[in-house]
């Protein structure tokens, strides 16, 4: 399992989300939080050759070893970060052998708002379907987040709708 989380702040809210994701799974499921997404360029199609730039090999390398993702990712002006569009583009090409194609995708989202980066996480999964993955409808949002961690803990409730996101992750592309 892979993580690709849409902030780059060592406090990010949606870092904590992702984290409940990681710590939700099944024993013997390994996951990871991608480091490698700031260190990818902006995509450019004329560096999307047979040479891709080292970066993007090995994120694509990254996400294509992944049986499954997860995208965390806070609500920038509407929609999900450039960063995580930046790495959904990339993945998305070549045509015919994406990193992303058929990937199943869980979107969790935090925002500071009272809507829980509802644009956003409706956003991701709309991209992430045309540019071929498989994300699942449902999404979590932790919402006013912010305040909503500033006793420390997610509530239990997200933390439960998390662990039952990420349980049906894991099960349904093994029942399709
Ligand atoms: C450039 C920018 C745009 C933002 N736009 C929105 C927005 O449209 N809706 C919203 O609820 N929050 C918005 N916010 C607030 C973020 O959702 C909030 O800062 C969130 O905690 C960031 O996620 P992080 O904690 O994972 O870094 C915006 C913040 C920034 C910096």
């Amino acid at each position: 399992m892979l993580v690709l989380l849409g902030s780059l702040r060592p406090d990010s809210t949606s870092r904590r989300l992702a984290e409940a994701a990681v710590a939700a799974l099944p024993d013997g499921v390994r996951a990871e939080i991608s480091t490698l997404l700031p260190s990818l360029p902006h995509y450019d199609q004329d560096l999307d050759t047979d040479t891709p730039p080292a970066a993007v090999r090995a994120f694509r390398e990254q996400v294509a070893a992944a049986d499954a993702l997860v995208v965390a990712t806070p609500e920038f002006n509407g929609s999900l970060p450039g960063v995580l569009k930046n790495a959904i583009d990339w993945t998305s090409r070549p045509r015919g052998a994406a990193a992303l194609a058929g990937k199943p995708v869980a979107v969790l989202g935090a925002s500071a708002s009272p809507k829980a980066a509802q644009w956003a996480r409706a956003d991701a999964v709309r991209v992430l379907q045309v540019a071929g993955a498989l994300p699942l409808e449902e999404t979590v949002g932790l919402a006013s987040a912010t305040a909503a961690l500033e006793g420390g803990e997610l509530a239990e409730d997200v933390r439960g709708r998390v662990a039952e996101l990420m349980g049906r992750l894991v099960r349904e592309p093994l029942a399709a």
